[in-house]
């Protein structure tokens, strides 16, 4: 199907990848400029966040790209398996959660012991998400001026070469760009049906779980484990490393994480730390784990819905096999800081380079990525970010944590809210945007926020808040206190707060900004 000539409006995108998605078009979707004549700069094989964003860039650049993804749509997993729907679902678990802890008070009806449905959550994704797929087709011709190939298979040919639906496309560089999927656990039962992860979830689930357990403690766990217990479906996560010391998270502080974690006790869901699960367990079906206690006993927990959240390994293996790429022991691609590979020419961005596999990164990656086939030396360190996950909460972090900056500073000034020694129970502060009605409810669920700052050179080095909100702060916090000069107490006394503001910081440093030797607070 040509459509370089077409202008489709965003209803006709919608139609045409739903007709794609049920297996109505099986054709190529395909938008190539046939009347220019110059050799592509780049061809990206795959077109999610990091190979839709690199290609703009080049095409803003003045280069010529072209983008190839088997979906019928641009933008990759994000908006069509993970991070869309795991908004939507961490915003229903939040509601949820406010639903469950004011049941029966002012306007709230009565909710406690009821159930909603993961299900009807699901199908209200399912039957939405193709709208922003149609989006992202419509801008990236109409607006972004974008060559791209959609619903069919890319196969790498060599080192310039591409095909598709047996056409032969070339090109001075490929942007190896595919992603990553579940790194599935090997333990027998894992392929037993009612075993789902957050891929087959949203795409394949049919009914309504009411038990499940989760395998695997990483952020899709805590995430996704976290609207299955506020929905009422009781969940229990076995995970080998205790939850958020996982080694894709950095810089977590303690306190934070015994907030959170307790908070998702106190929810009722189970935690089980040091656990190793052993086998799914059903005949046509799976009705439990079998797991090692970290007591060492073993123990077969009853489930309906066996919910996988081991991690994820990049799709690298077509590279490996046509090109002799370079992999490491975890099967993602290496690259240098201008995401170049092993191979001259080959440059590989986002998830298929490994952790962290966040949006942020992908979509930077594209863009070095293109710089640098446009011939602008540039590097991307992502060694540094600022993270965040939810659990009814949204967790946000940046730089280092209370303890780290105590090993590497001798003098670490702490502002935290509620402050040490004071019982989480007596206090409703942080009285924070989000939190208002827990404040003057339930003080103890309130959240916690702790600014870390080394005392001799006034500057912040760290900032955790649990709460809901401050994800916007915390962007503009990264690149503030990533400065060389970084970021001072002082500077953020001089700052024009939002009162009342999801995080507190700006005023909590003020309280302290005029003391000559700083005092935590
Ligand atoms: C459940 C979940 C929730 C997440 N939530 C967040 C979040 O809230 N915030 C955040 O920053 N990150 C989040 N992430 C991470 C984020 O989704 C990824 O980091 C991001 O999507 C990676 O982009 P990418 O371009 O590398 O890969 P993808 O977006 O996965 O794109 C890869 C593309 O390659 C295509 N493809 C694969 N093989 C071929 C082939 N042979 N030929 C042609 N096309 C091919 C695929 O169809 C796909 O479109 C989440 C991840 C998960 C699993
Ligand atoms: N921003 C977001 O909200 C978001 C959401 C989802 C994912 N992501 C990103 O996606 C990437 C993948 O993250 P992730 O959190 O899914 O994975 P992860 O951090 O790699 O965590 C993997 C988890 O699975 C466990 N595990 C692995 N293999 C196992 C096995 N065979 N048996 C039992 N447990 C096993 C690990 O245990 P051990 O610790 O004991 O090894 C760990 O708890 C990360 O870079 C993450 O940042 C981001």
């Amino acid at each position: 199907m040509d459509l370089r000539d077409a202008s489709h409006s965003l209803s006709e995108w919608r139609e045409l990848i739903d007709r794609a998605e049920v297996g109505e078009v099986d054709e190529p979707i395909v938008n190539v400029d046939r009347d220019d004549l110059r050799e592509y700069d780049a061809i990206f094989v795959g077109g999610g966040a990091g190979g839709r964003f690199g290609s703009a860039y080049l095409q803003a650049l003045g280069g010529r790209q072209l983008v190839v993804d088997k979906w019928p749509f641009l933008g990759g997993s994000c908006p069509h398996q993970a991070c869309v729907p795991h908004h939507l679902f961490s915003e229903a678990a939040r509601e949820l959660d406010l639903a469950r802890w004011m049941s029966g008070k002012l306007w709230f009806p009565y909710f406690k012991d009821e159930r909603a449905s993961i299900l009807e959550m699901v199908e209200l994704f399912r039957a939405g998400r193709n709208s922003a797929h149609a989006f992202m087709n419509w801008q990236s011709k109409e607006q972004l001026g974008m060559e791209y190939i959609l619903n069919a298979p890319a196969r790498v040919i060599d080192e310039h070469t591409v095909e598709v639906a047996g056409e032969r496309f070339t090109a001075r560089n490929l942007v190896l760009a595919t992603g990553a999927r579940t790194r599935w656990p090997d333990i027998p039962g894992i392929d037993l049906p009612g075993v789902y992860d957050f891929a087959s979830l949203v795409e394949d689930i049919a009914y309504e779980p009411n038990r499940c357990v989760i395998i695997g403690g990483s952020k899709v766990a805590i995430e996704y484990g976290s609207f299955f217990q506020a929905a009422g479906c009781p969940t229990t996560i076995l995970s080998r490393s205790p939850l958020m010391r996982t080694a894709s998270l950095h810089h977590v502080d303690e306190d934070i994480r015994c907030f959170v974690v307790e908070g998702m006790r106190t929810r009722g869901m189970t935690i089980l730390e040091g656990a190793e699960p052993l086998e799914v367990v059903g005949d046509a079906w799976a009705t439990g784990v079998t797991v090692r206690l970290a007591d060492g006993r073993v123990e077969t927990l009853e489930a309906d819905f066996v919910f996988v959240g081991t991690g994820e390994q990049a799709n690298s293996e077509p590279f490996v096999e046509t090109l002799g790429v370079e992999v490491d022991d975890r099967g993602s691609i290496v690259v240098n800081r201008r995401m170049q590979t092993s191979i001259p020419g080959v440059y590989a961005i986002g998830d298929l380079i490994g952790a962290p596999m966040e949006m942020f990164k992908a979509r930077k990656c594209g863009m070095t990525a293109a710089r640098n086939v446009m011939g602008q030396p540039y590097e991307f360190d992502f060694s540094e970010y600022p993270d965040f996950l939810h659990s009814t909460y949204e967790i946000t972090w940046v730089g280092l944590s209370e303890a780290e900056a105590r090993e590497r500073y001798g003098n670490v000034i702490v502002i935290q809210m509620p402050p040490k020694g004071v019982d989480f129970d007596e206090l409703p502060l942080p009285c924070a945007e989000g939190s208002m009605l827990y404040a003057f409810t339930r003080p103890e669920l309130t959240g916690f926020q702790k600014c870390v700052i080394d005392g001799e050179s006034r500057r912040v080095v760290g900032a955790h808040h649990v709460g809901f909100g401050a994800k916007d702060a915390f962007q503009y916090l990264d690149y503030l206190i990533r400065r060389p000069q970084g970021l001072t107490i002082d500077e953020m006394g001089e700052m024009n707060e939002l009162f009342l503001n999801p995080e507190h910081f700006i005023q909590l440093c003020r309280l302290r900004a005029g003391q000559g030797a700083l005092v935590s607070l």
